[in-house]
C-alpha cells in the first residue's frame, strides 16, 4: 500500500518528499511531566508515597468520612461528614436504552451508554452546577445495576433513599439491604478512588468542558478513558494473575516466569507513585477488616512481599511498588462484584473527582488546545 503522506502511487512515484523544518519546541511523549493546569482539587505527591484531597490526608479521610462527605469536599469545598447522598431513580428512556442493549455488553459500555441517555433526557446544559453533578454521581450507580440485572434477567430495583451512595448501589444490585460491613468496606474503596489529579480519564473530562459541552459529554468521555486496560482494567487482572497462581508453594516461580516473559505484575509499579501507594495502604487495612474477605486475599498478601522483592531485584533504579489496584480486588470481590463490574465500580467512584474537575475547569474556562510538532513533508506541490 502507498504511503498516504508520501503521495506515491503505483502509478505515478514521485521522489522522497523533502521534510518539513524541525521544531525544536520541547515535547515530551505521553505528556510525562508536563503541567497542564492547575487544580485545588488533590495532590498526588508520587516521591513521598502521599495523596491529599483539598489538603486532608487520603487515609484520614477513609477513616473518618464517608463517599458522600468526600464528594461534597470535592465538589464545594466543605467539610461536612453528616451530609446525605442516596442513589437517584433512572429515568425510563435510559432504562430502554440499556435494555435494548445486548446482555453480554460490557458494564463499561453500558454505564456510557446510560450517561449518555441520561444527558439528552434530562437535557443538561453548561455550564455544569453542583446540583448536576450531585445528580449525576447520584443516578450512575442505579444505572449499573440496572443493567447488572437486566443482563441476568432480573427486573431493577429502586433507589433506597434511606441508604447512602454506596450501601444503596448493593442494594440495587442485590435486591436486599447490604450488610454494614460490606457497605463500609466498598464506600472506603470509593473513597480512594474519587480522585486522582490530571490522570488520562479527568484530562479528557476537563478537554471536553473546555469546550463549554454538558457535564454529561465530558462524563461520557472520561468512561471512555478509563475504559482502557493502562486505566482501569487492572484489579481483575490481579484476580486472575492470583488465581493462576494457584498457591503460595507456587506463588515465586510463577512471578518469575511471568517476569522472564516480560509480563508485567499487576497491582504493582505506577507512572506518578515512587513510593507505596498510600491508597494502597489504606485499602489493605479495610480488606484485612471485612468480614466477607475473599479466602485468596493470605496468599495475596505473601505474593505482595514476593512481587517487591522480585521487582527490586529486577529494576534496581526503578522503584516499582504495590498501587491501589492490587488491595481494590479483594475488597471488590469481598463485598460480591463479579470481576467484569471492577472497572465500571471505579468509574462510579471517579464520578466525584471527574465532576469535580468539570466544574474547576468551568469556573476559569480556557480552552484546551495544545500545539503539535509536526513531523510530515515539508509544503510542496501536488504531482502533475
Ligand atoms: N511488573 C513488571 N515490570 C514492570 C511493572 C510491573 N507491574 N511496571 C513497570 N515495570 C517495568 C517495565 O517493564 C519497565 O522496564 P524496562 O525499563 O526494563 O522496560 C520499567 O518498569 C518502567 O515501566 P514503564 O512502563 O515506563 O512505567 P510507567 O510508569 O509508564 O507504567 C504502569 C506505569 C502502566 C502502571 C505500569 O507500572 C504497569 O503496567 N503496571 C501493571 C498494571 C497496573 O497495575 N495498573 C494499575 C495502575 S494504578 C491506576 O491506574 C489506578
Amino acid at each position: 500500500m502507498s504511503d498516504p503522506t508520501s503521495g506515491a502511487t503505483a502509478t505515478s512515484p514521485v521522489p522522497a518528499a523533502p521534510a518539513a523544518p524541525t521544531d525544536e519546541r520541547p515535547y515530551s511523549p505521553g505528556l510525562e511531566g508536563v503541567i497542564a493546569g492547575e487544580t485545588a482539587l488533590s495532590k498526588v505527591d508520587g516521591a513521598n508515597g502521599r495523596l491529599t484531597y483539598r489538603g486532608y490526608r487520603i487515609g484520614d479521610l477513609v477513616e473518618h468520612g464517608t463517599y458522600p462527605a468526600v464528594a461534597n469536599l470535592l465538589w464545594t469545598g466543605d467539610w461536612d461528614p453528616g451530609v446525605h447522598l442516596p442513589t437517584a431513580p433512572v429515568p425510563e428512556p435510559v432504562l430502554a436504552a440499556l435494555r435494548a442493549l445486548p446482555k453480554t455488553a460490557k458494564p463499561m459500555d453500558a454505564l456510557r451508554t446510560a450517561v449518555s441517555s441520561w444527558g439528552a433526557s434530562e437535557r443538561v446544559a453548561y455550564p455544569p452546577t453542583p446540583e448536576q453533578a450531585r445528580a449525576l454521581t447520584a443516578f450512575s450507580p442505579s444505572a449499573l445495576a440496572a443493567f447488572a440485572r437486566i443482563r441476568e434477567g432480573k427486573e431493577p430495583v429502586d433507589p433506597d433513599p434511606s441508604l447512602d451512595i454506596v450501601a444503596g448501589f448493593l442494594y440495587q444490585l442485590k435486591g436486599q439491604t447490604p450488610d454494614p460491613g460490606d457497605a463500609r468496606a466498598l464506600d472506603a474503596y470509593f473513597i480512594v478512588g474519587a480522585e486522582h489529579s490530571f490522570n488520562a480519564s479527568t484530562f479528557t473530562a476537563r478537554v471536553i468542558t473546555s469546550t463549554q459541552s454538558d457535564i454529561a459529554s465530558a462524563v461520557c468521555g472520561a468512561i471512555g478513558t478509563m475504559k482502557g486496560p493502562l486505566h482501569g482494567g487492572a484489579p481483575s487482572e490481579v484476580v486472575d494473575q492470583l488465581s493462576k497462581m494457584g498457591s503460595v508453594e507456587h506463588a515465586e516461580q510463577w512471578l518469575r516466569d511471568a517476569l522472564d516473559r516480560g509480563e508485567r505484575l499487576m497491582g504493582f509499579g505506577h507512572r506518578v507513585y515512587r513510593a507505596y501507594d498510600p491508597r494502597a495502604a489504606a485499602l489493605r487495612k479495610v480488606a484485612e477488616g471485612m468480614e466477607h474477605k475473599p479466602e485468596w486475599l493470605a496468599l495475596a498478601i505473601q505474593v505482595e512481599d514476593m512481587a517487591l522483592r522480585l521487582l527490586a531485584e529486577r529494576h534496581p533504579d526503578r522503584p516499582l511498588k504495590t498501587n491501589v489496584e492490587f488491595y481494590a480486588a479483594p475488597v471488590l470481590q469481598g463485598v460480591g462484584l463479579t470481576p467484569d463490574l471492577f472497572p465500571a465500580t471505579f468509574s462510579l467512584a471517579r464520578h466525584a473527582g471527574w465532576t469535580a474537575h468539570i466544574l474547576e475547569q468551568a469556573a476559569a474556562n480556557r480552552l484546551i488546545r495544545p500545539d503539535v510538532r509536526y513531523v510530515g513533508p515539508a509544503e510542496r506541490d501536488l504531482p502533475s
